[in-house]
């Protein structure tokens, strides 16, 4: 199996844990990252909507805490007849641990599966650069 099919296998696989009660869209994602490991993440939906928490920001969080730093490739898995994009939260929260050229690969439940680059989904991404220097 290619590392992009192992890395949507995890996401759908994880995908399957969604808690989505409210708007029964599951999401799953995956990262592989700089350390080599997969790190995964699912939605998860909360009764006071805004709480919720989106697949992406659950696959960070998950890389964050077992070591890993950087992402090098990402995929994301919804339902659907057309890949789910991420959402621009989570644009920016990729945008923080990836670079432009880093490969993201969207899924639906059935068919064709996308590929794209973070820049190509966040052009023009606000970055820590954009920040006044301190002192
Ligand atoms: N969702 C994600 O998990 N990732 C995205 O990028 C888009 C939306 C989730 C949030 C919510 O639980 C459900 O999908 C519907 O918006």
């Amino acid at each position: 199996m290619s590392e992009v099919d192992s890395l949507l296998r995890a996401a759908a696989a994880v995908r399957m844990n969604a808690y989505a009660p409210y708007s029964r869209l599951k999401v799953g994602a995956a990262i592989r990252a700089d350390d080599g490991r997969l790190y995964v993440g699912a939605n998860v939906e909360n009764a006071s909507f805004p709480e919720g928490l989106c697949a992406e920001a659950a696959a960070i969080a998950a890389m964050i805490a077992g070591g890993g730093r950087l992402i090098a490739e990402m995929a994301v898995v919804a339902e659907g007849a057309e890949p789910a994009p991420p959402c621009g939260g989570c644009r920016q929260r990729v945008a923080e641990f990836a670079d432009p050229a880093t490969p993201i690969h969207l899924a639906p439940g059935a068919g064709a599966r996308r590929s794209v680059t973070l820049g190509e989904l966040l052009p023009l991404a606000f970055a820590a650069k954009n920040l006044p220097p301190r002192g």
